[in-house]
């Protein structure tokens, strides 16, 4: 039943049993490591694309939720142009107040901060809430939802501008979200959120951004059907170049905005490209397999050739190809990554060893698999001696490649 409007979700496809994404297990973790089924369908009714079973939120986003968004310097500059437009656009008003919803280590709101502007994150996972907190910005280590949005309502005033980025579609609840957000946004306020956008993952065949997390994979269409049902109206989209292909999504009241054309082209955009046919859907399950097909085959045949091959980037994404394709230790010896807290660790479910990206050079391996595709250009800046040394990169998406 669809987690939205209550209609038939019509199932397109099933990666079968899957850890959860950002879960790194310590060696003596894995026998209780937790498995879900990971299925894929979209609401014949609203057209919201959605995972067929939802994970505990507190299994994803506690104390060591591991993901920290300021590890890319790409994204630093995104959110913090994001803030800076923000603030230009929509907190302009007298004694402004914004609201993140999953700020993170206050990746965007730093910013924010920085400029003097009233501000709140509500962010569940505790270490990274504390970052955010060391620098300098105000958070309450929560998941937004009504009872907590209306909280906030009484003890800081309206708020001009509820933000959040790769979030929302995190939360299956979305009900209790715009039920929060018409607590908390002030009358001629705006809620902005930007996330994977549905009409890039099936054109690039991005299926790795289907894991536990992305509960929804967002478009125009379903985005303005849900907008409507809480009493709000979709009034701007914006694509974006982050994370593989995103949409920032703006809604006010209904009827408070003019809405912008862009809209109206999105969603006829993707009438075109049958964002809501089943044959679009059956041909990506199609490519889905057949990638996995070639990368699995491609690996194989670089170690019976009896070279080392080792993953770029340890991230949720991940996850998915890694336990779907069936690739563990035996073809991909070790993940190389940035991020302290995943050192150590295993990877969930296929338990390659993930270790400092400082030790990739050393000594370089012949292949690597770029896992982080998303932040290729700036990979490729930074390890330009792995190619030097004669070793070179594999990717998947949109096909399997070696480049
Ligand atoms: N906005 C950041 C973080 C994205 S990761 C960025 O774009 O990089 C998603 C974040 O949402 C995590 O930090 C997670 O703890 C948080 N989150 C998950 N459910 C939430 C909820 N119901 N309310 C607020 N934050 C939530
Ligand atoms: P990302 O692709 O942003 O997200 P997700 O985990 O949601 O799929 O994750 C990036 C991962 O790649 C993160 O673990 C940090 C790592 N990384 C590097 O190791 N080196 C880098 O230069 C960058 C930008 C990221
Ligand atoms: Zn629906």
């Amino acid at each position: 039943m669809c987690r939205v409007c209550g209609g038939t979700v019509s199932e397109f496809f099933d990666f079968g049993n899957q850890p959860l994404s950002d879960a790194f297990p310590r060696p003596e973790e894995i026998r209780d490591e937790f498995f879900f089924r990971l299925a894929v369908g979209i609401c014949e009714d609203c057209s919201m694309v959605q995972l067929v079973e939802e994970v505990p939120r507190d299994r994803m986003f506690h104390e060591d939720y591991p993901y920290h968004s300021s590890g890319s310097v790409g994204m630093r500059a995104h959110f913090e142009q994001t803030a800076r437009e923000l603030i230009e656009t929509e907190l302009t008003g007298p004694d402004p107040f914004i609201v993140e919803i999953g700020s993170n280590d206050g990746v965007m709101l730093g910013t924010v901060n920085q400029a003097g502007i009233r501000h709140l994150g509500v962010e569940p996972s505790g270490g990274v809430a504390k970052l955010a907190r060391a620098g300098g910005v105000r958070v309450r280590n929560d998941f937004f939802e009504q009872s907590s949005a209306t909280e906030i309502r009484a003890a800081d005033g309206p708020a001009d501008v509820i933000f959040a980025a790769n979030t929302i579609c995190h939360i299956p609840y979305l009900d209790s979200i715009f039920r929060g957000v018409d607590a908390l946004l002030a009358p001629q306020g705006v809620f902005v959120f930007e996330d994977p956008y549905l009409g890039d993952i099936v054109e690039l065949n991005t299926f790795d951004q289907i894991y536990d997390e992305h509960f929804y994979l967002f478009s125009v269409s379903s985005v303005r059907a849900a907008a409507r049902r809480f009493g709000f109206e979709l009034v701007d989209v914006r694509r974006l170049p982050v994370h593989g292909g995103e949409v920032r999504y703006t809604i006010a009241r209904e009827g408070v905005r003019p809405v912008r054309p862009a809209v109206g082209e999105l969603a006829r955009q993707e009438h075109e490209q049958g964002l809501v046919e089943p044959s679009t859907f059956e041909r990506f399950g199609t490519d889905v397999k057949r990638i996995c097909g070639e990368l699995v085959d491609l690996l194989r045949t670089v170690r019976a050739e009896g070279k080392r091959t080792v993953g770029y980037g340890a991230t949720a994404k991940s996850a998915t190809v890694t336990n779907y394709c069936g690739i563990g230790p035996d073809l991909i010896e070790a993940v190389y990554d940035t991020t302290p807290a995943k050192h150590g660790r295993l990877m969930p479910g296929s338990h390659i060893p993930v270790h400092s990206a400082t030790e990739f050079r050393e000594p370089y391996p012949d292949y690597a698999v770029l896992f982080a595709w998303n932040h290729a250009e700036e990979i490729m800046a930074k390890e330009t001696g792995f190619r030097e040394s004669g070793g070179r990169w594999i990717r998947y998406v949109p096909g399997v490649e070696i480049f």
